[in-house]
């Protein structure tokens, strides 16, 4: 690598020359040429390198408070949801944003600080290097420790105490701003809480699985409505009293060949037909239905024609009501909503990565990379004609995990 430069230097000779007398054997082994090179404060106590230091220390000060800040929000803030109305919904409303906010700040002002460093302290310089092939010998390694070390004291960065302080905090404080969100997503897979809409928190429960403690479950459809608006003496509130955002559907509510998104809903929770109630409070308990990973259902009324020519699956032969099938919308592949069902083909959709499942046999993958069939939900009508699960999924729902043993 070395060219024509003397690199045949015993032991004693490099233990002999100084750091700077290294640093440039080093610069000339590599085949470097120094074309220009300039400090930056040649005058010793320059009050424009005070302020210039000042300068950088105010970004890294701003890096360090914004990164505290992101801490604090995170740790501390109330994030939990609140519905429109509520008290502490504009506090919950702007978490989010304030840690875009802190972490934003915090980086772009460590970068800054950075940027400002080397800009005004680092020895402008330009140098021409040729390039070379295969390891470097100990000379290289010894000249290039060297130069680094002529790279740490021409940068001055070892005697400035507060900016060296701030950095190393500054850096420390962006590693945890960095990491600290990982630790929301650490969790134990198996640790099951008390079952509600969401499951028990544990991979192969859902919304569904309250019918295995008997709760009778219908199947509701999400008709859109939001907390009502009013205005009185006392100013302008939101009140969800009195409505429903699941309501129950019944068979004739879907045409042959159509397809309805349906979610679970607690006998509890109804609120809708002759059992509404405008003073009953249940929107709420309907969000977390929706919001349920696992809870999504596609009920689907076949065309009379083509449910003649069903197969159904070994074990599975009263899981449908009529011509009615419902079939979880969670991707067997990776998770995403098979939203569309194609009534020509009875082909289910999904469209992430294009697996289509038959309707037609009992949800089977037959082209695209999911490999299992959709979950059949056992489905019935109850006496007074709307649709109620008949027992839970005998699979869990979606995508692969290492315990799922179908
Ligand atoms: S998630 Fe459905 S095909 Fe990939």
């Amino acid at each position: 690598m070395s060219n024509n430069v003397k690199k045949d230097y015993t032991d004693r000779e490099l233990a002999a020359m100084s750091n700077e007398e290294l640093a440039r054997l080093g610069t000339e082994l590599d085949g470097v040429t120094v074309a220009y090179r300039k400090d930056r404060w040649p005058i010793e106590n320059d009050p424009a390198e005070k302020r210039a230091a000042t300068g950088v220390a105010i970004w890294l000060a701003i890096s360090v408070v914004a990164a505290i800040a992101f801490l604090g929000i995170y740790i501390f803030w109330p994030w939990e949801f609140k519905m429109l109305g509520d008290e502490g919904h504009l506090l919950h409303t702007v978490y989010t944003p304030l840690l875009g906010l802190t972490s934003g700040l915090a980086i772009i002002s460590l970068g800054m600080a950075v940027v400002l460093y080397v800009k005004k302290f680092i020895p402008e310089e330009i140098s021409v290097q040729r390039r070379h092939d295969g390891p470097s010998e100990e000379i290289d390694r010894r000249t290039v420790t060297a130069l680094l070390n002529d790279a740490w004291s021409t940068s001055t960065l070892g005697r400035r105490t507060t900016i060296k302080g701030l950095l190393g905090a500054a850096g420390v404080l962006f590693g945890l701003v960095v990491i600290a969100p990982l630790g929301g997503a650490i969790k134990n897979p198996w640790r099951a809480r008390e079952m509600d809409y969401h499951g028990d928190g544990t991979l192969w429960t859902s919304g569904w699985t309250l019918q295995e403690q008997g709760v009778k479950l219908y199947l509701a459809r999400d008709i859109g409505t939001i907390a009502e608006k009013h205005t009185g003496e006392t100013g302008t509130h939101y009140t969800t009293q009195g409505i429903s955002r699941l309501v129950r559907v019944r068979p004739e509510d879907l045409a042959a060949g159509g397809m309805e998104t349906v979610f679970p809903l607690a006998e509890g929770d109804v609120n809708d037909g002759d059992r509404y109630d405008p003073e009953a409070v249940v929107y709420e308990n309907h969000m977390h239905s929706i919001h349920g990973p696992r809870n999504p259902v596609m009920l689907i009324r076949l065309r009379s024609a083509d449910a003649d020519s069903v197969i159904e699956r070994e074990g599975q032969e009263d899981f449908h009501y009529g011509d009615y099938y419902a079939f979880s919308k969670i991707c067997t592949h990776i998770g995403c909503p098979t939203s569309l069902y194609e009534a020509q083909t009875n082909r289910i959709l999904c469209p992430c990565h294009q697996s289509q499942f038959d309707a037609l046999q009992y949800g089977k993958p037959v082209f695209g990379p999911a490999a299992r069939a959709l979950p059949q939900l056992p489905v019935t009508v109850d006496e007074e004609g709307y649709f109620v699960a008949n027992g839970n999924f005998v699979e869990p729902i979606g995508a692969a995990f290492w315990e799922r043993k179908s």
